[in-house]
């Protein structure tokens, strides 16, 4: 048992997606997440950038005492996380695009993976994808202007609608039954994908699993929580009002930060 928080960060608003997810399987532990917004968005940026950006991330989250991080960031984790397991000594949770379980169920054989450019280049994002792409056509599309549209609060606007139809039209076109969301701003983005595409079209992210992962890790190392009142402190260093939209109905201190 153990009080310290859950560190969470992500380039902006997108990963409170997997922090809902951490706050089911969890709901004891205190969260101290991190919407860096001002940088967002990380997909188009350096390896070496996103490399930076992850380590000024880490290590305010240490300088809060976190007992473990979750990197809630798909262009993050593929960029940065070998590097921050090595050189930090605390857990590290990652999230990367789930390719395994679409490849698995998919019947057509084709699938679709929506991600960032950083994502979508990283050697770590390559090495699974051609792991599982034996007899299978695996689609990638880079979601360039999704982050912005998103951090903008604009989920349901018609550019946003717009940019998703141009992304998702050619791999509906070419037969995939599985769309993989490689990113964790994206799942937002299902309401409206759901009325962009064919029915029988699944949409797979990781968010649930990155949660369960975390409280597995927490459990083998004896850091689990599992009575008390939480308290959850979310910071952005951009708009706190848009961050506020995204967390509506949840008990959370929401604040801006310089960092
Ligand atoms: N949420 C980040 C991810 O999962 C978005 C990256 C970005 O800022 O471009 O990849």
């Amino acid at each position: 048992m153990n009080k310290q928080s859950i560190g969470i960060f992500d380039s902006g608003i997108g990963g409170t997606s997997i922090w809902k997810e951490i706050k089911k399987v969890l709901p004891f532990e205190d969260t101290i997440y991190l919407a860096d917004s001002k940088n967002a968005p990380y997909g188009e940026k350096s390896p070496q950038e996103i490399l930076d950006l992850s380590i000024k991330n880490t290590e305010y989250l240490l300088s809060r005492n976190c007992k473990i991080i979750v990197v809630a960031c798909n262009t993050a984790t593929t960029n940065a996380i070998s590097y921050l397991r090595s050189k930090f000594d605390i857990p590290f949770i990652g999230i990367e695009p789930a390719i395994k379980p679409a490849v698995l169920k998919s019947t057509s054989k084709k699938i679709g993976i929506l991600a960032t450019k950083g994502t979508l280049s990283s050697a770590l994002f390559n090495n699974t994808s051609n792991a599982y792409s034996k007899g299978i056509t695996i689609i990638e599309q880079d979601g360039e202007g999704l982050v912005p549209l998103i951090e903008a609060g604009l989920v349901n606007s018609i550019e946003t609608r717009q940019l998703l139809l141009k992304y998702i039209t050619p791999m509906v076109e070419q037969g995939i039954d599985h769309l993989v969301l490689g990113c964790t701003h994206y799942p937002y983005l299902i309401p409206v994908l759901k009325g962009l595409m064919p029915p029988h079209i699944q949409i797979i992210d990781s968010g649930e699993a990155v949660a369960k992962q975390t409280k597995n890790v927490l459990e083998k190392y004896d850091l689990l929580l599992e009575t008390g009142v939480s308290t959850n402190q979310l910071y952005t260093n951009a708009d706190v009002a848009i961050l506020k939209t995204f967390l509506k109905g949840y008990t959370v201190d929401v604040s801006y930060l310089n960092f």
